[in-house]
């Protein structure tokens, strides 16, 4: 095979690139700051507070500033980044599939012992558990995740021209993948939140990391201004047609199959080790956890999979004003949601995220 270009030598498994611990650095102090935010506890156990136009997690807010201040990108960081509940874990998995397909054989990779969140660290967490260390000792090139919208990224990830790619997904999923996994969180004491009180903050924009569509809409503006540095995918269409998304996520990466890899079945084979079913499947991903203080099991990213979902639990009425907001907000930008793979998810039942 032939030797591929350099942002696919593969960087080791994370777990053994930085060393484990708190950093030593004390994070800054803006506890002062977040005091003063606007607050929403309608998502309880989670608090998010308004910061720089965007609902930010309280938990993560000071990990995040820390991050904007400190941050030190290098010019070949990939960042894969979305609003939660679109499909990071799997945009995840893939990449790390994609980057290190040499260094493993995919019978054997490392992503069948270990959920994709170990191998493409949440940026904002480690700064927040004064971890940024971890970063620093990663081997590059690096992948790495953060939920922030374009504008509160730090600023050198964008001088530096780093490459992005950005999954977007119906909001109608999103806010059912966002309601069960947030009751997920709850305390058995805690009454689960009503769906209709989730549909009520989300079509708001109080929603973790909302709102929504200003979050997808300046990561669309800037894939349309840098496509060779932003890759703008969706959800839907990862679904419909995975080779075809495999195969430019590898082309932007910069490390396209070759013609003897396509012989092989090397893109299928990624497509099926970063499957729903698969992924699913694993004991890692049944059992295991991120960290022990973490609430939630593994189990918890991957809860159904797919398109439409929404229909099992909004009426028509509320899937309409959802639709209406959405059409509202994108209107003029270019930017519509896979209407024919979406209808065909509605007309054909749940399309399912399988292999
Ligand atoms: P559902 O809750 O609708 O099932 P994120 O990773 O951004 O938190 O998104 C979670 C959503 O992606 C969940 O949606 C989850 O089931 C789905 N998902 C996780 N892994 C997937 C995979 N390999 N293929 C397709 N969908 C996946």
């Amino acid at each position: 095979m032939a030797a591929l270009p350099s942002l696919c030598n593969s960087p080791p498994p994370m777990e053994s690139q930085g060393k484990k611990g708190a950093d030593p650095r004390p994070p800054s102090n803006f506890t002062d700051l977040i005091s003063t935010l606007p607050l929403e506890e309608g998502w309880a156990p989670l608090r998010i507070r308004k910061y720089q136009g965007f609902w930010i997690p309280e938990r993560v807010l000071q990990g995040i500033m820390d991050m904007q201040q400190n941050f030190k990108a290098r010019p070949d960081d990939l960042f894969v980044l979305s609003y939660p509940k679109s499909g990071t874990t799997w945009l995840k998995a893939l990449t790390y599939a994609i980057m290190t397909r040499t260094q493993y054989p995919l019978d054997h990779h490392p992503l069948l012992r270990q959920n994709p969140h170990e191998f493409v660290p949440i940026m904002g967490i480690t700064y927040a558990k004064g971890e940024a260390s971890e970063l620093e000792a990663m081997s590059s090139p690096r992948i790495l995740n953060t939920h922030l919208p374009y504008s509160l990224l730090p600023h050198a990830i964008k001088s530096l021209g780093c490459k992005l790619i950005y999954v977007c997904r119906d909001p109608k999923d999103v806010l059912v993948s966002r309601f069960h996994y947030n009751n997920r969180m709850r305390p058995q004491a805690m009454e689960p939140i009503p769906f209709t009180k989730a549909f009520e903050m989300f079509c708001e924009g109080n929603c973790p990391y909302g709102p929504i569509w200003e979050h997808v809409l300046e990561y669309w503006e800037e894939s349309q201004r840098r496509p060779e540095k932003v890759l703008f995918l969706k959800y839907e269409e990862m679904l419909g047609d995975p080779p075809r998304i495999v195969k430019r996520l590898a082309e932007f990466m910069g490390c396209p199959f070759s013609p003897e890899e396509e012989k092989e079945g090397v893109v299928e084979e990624i497509i099926k080790l970063c499957s729903f079913d698969k992924m699913k499947s694993l004991e890692v991903n049944k059992t295991g956890k991120l960290r022990p203080d973490f609430v939630l099991t593994n189990d918890s990213f991957f809860r159904k999979g797919g398109a439409g979902d929404w229909r099992n639990h909004m009426s028509p009425e509320m899937a309409r004003k959802l639709d209406r907001i959405t059409e509202q907000k994108f209107e003029g930008s270019g930017l519509t949601l896979d209407a024919v793979d979406v209808e065909a998810a509605a007309t054909n039942g749940d399309v399912q995220a399988q292999a």
